[in-house]
């Protein structure tokens, strides 16, 4: 088995790639040599022999994920993980917006990609994108008229950036049950790895939501609790064949109205493909 993980360099995308790894050959694919060959070793502690690929790729640009579809070996399994949160005026070379290009853009050209390549194998590869929590994201609705969140504003601008993160993540959502509807025979399922302490997620966090963080993570499990699902997501033999799921602690649970709404779901997918530059069908 082949399976691809984004963002393994570390948090829940490097637990991910170190269970996989018991069983398959990983390919860790992050955006610096350094931090890739750092993961690389620390997995191979964990499981001596472990089969890895190491594939450099910054998510945040267009150019470099088409590149990285094209190159990739084809997948049984990808894992869409990697995610950033950043401030809404942080923008990459290419001019996309950082947030919205890693969160959403990126998982949405790879795996569009991918299903095309594999498409003409008859696959059936299972894609799992790692989003979050549906019960929170139920207040973020996306706004498909500011994808950037540019209109988004509260009180505390501290706020800002981590609410447009969860408009990105409920885009994960949207996208997964587009794509399942859209494949045949590759698989499509979208899981929340719970709150999850000792990663680099809020890196970036300040003022209430940096001491918020900061409490959760005294408490919070680690990343290999939150790499449970998406591992079972992209392995076990009881998910065979299911598809169009959003998963906590391996149950599938429902997502808010404007997260399944087909039209939405549909004029989201046009609008990205707009973005990065692929057909719309
Ligand atoms: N932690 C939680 O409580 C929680 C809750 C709900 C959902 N999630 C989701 O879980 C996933 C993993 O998050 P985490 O908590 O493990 O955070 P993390 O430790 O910060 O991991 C994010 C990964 O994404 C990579 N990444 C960021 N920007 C990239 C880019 N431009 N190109 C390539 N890779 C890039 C990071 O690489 P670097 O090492 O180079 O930074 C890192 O490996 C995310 O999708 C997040 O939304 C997490």
């Amino acid at each position: 088995m082949h399976a691809v993980v984004t963002g393994a360099t570390s948090g829940i995308g490097e637990a991910i790639a170190t269970a996989l790894a018991r069983s398959a050959t990983v390919t860790l694919v992050g955006r610096d040599d350094g931090r890739l060959r750092a993961a690389a070793a620390r997995i191979e502690k964990a499981v001596p022999g472990a089969d890895l690929v190491l594939e450099r790729a910054d998510l945040a640009l267009c150019k470099e994920v088409r590149h990285l579809a094209e190159r990739l070996e084809l997948p049984d399994v990808v894992v869409s993980n990697a995610a950033v949160i950043t401030d809404l005026d942080d923008r990459t070379d290419e001019g996309q917006q950082r947030l919205l290009a890693v969160n959403h853009l990126a998982p949405y050209l790879l795996l569009r990609l991918l299903a095309e390549r594999l498409g003409e194998s008859g696959s059936t590869a299972r894609f799992v994108i790692v989003g979050a929590d549906p019960v929170a994201l139920g207040w973020v609705p996306v706004d498909l008229d500011d994808l950037e969140s540019q209109r988004l504003r509260f009180e505390d601008p501290d706020l800002t950036p981590f609410a447009a993160y969860g408009r990105t993540k409920n885009m994960n959502a949207m996208f997964g049950y587009e794509l399942a509807r859209r494949l045949k025979g590759i698989t499509v399922n979208a899981v929340h790895p719970g709150i999850i302490g000792g990663t680099g997620l809020g890196r970036n966090a300040r003022g209430a939501l940096k001491k918020l963080g900061e409490e959760l993570a005294k408490t919070a499990p680690g990343p290999e609790v939150g790499a449970d699902t998406a591992v079972w997501l992209a392995t076990a033999s009881e998910v065979d064949g299911r598809t169009g799921g959003f998963y906590v602690n391996r149950h599938k649970v429902e997502t808010a109205e404007h997260t399944t709404d087909r039209q939405r779901c549909e004029r989201l997918w046009r609008e990205s493909a707009q973005l990065v530059g692929i057909s719309e069908r």
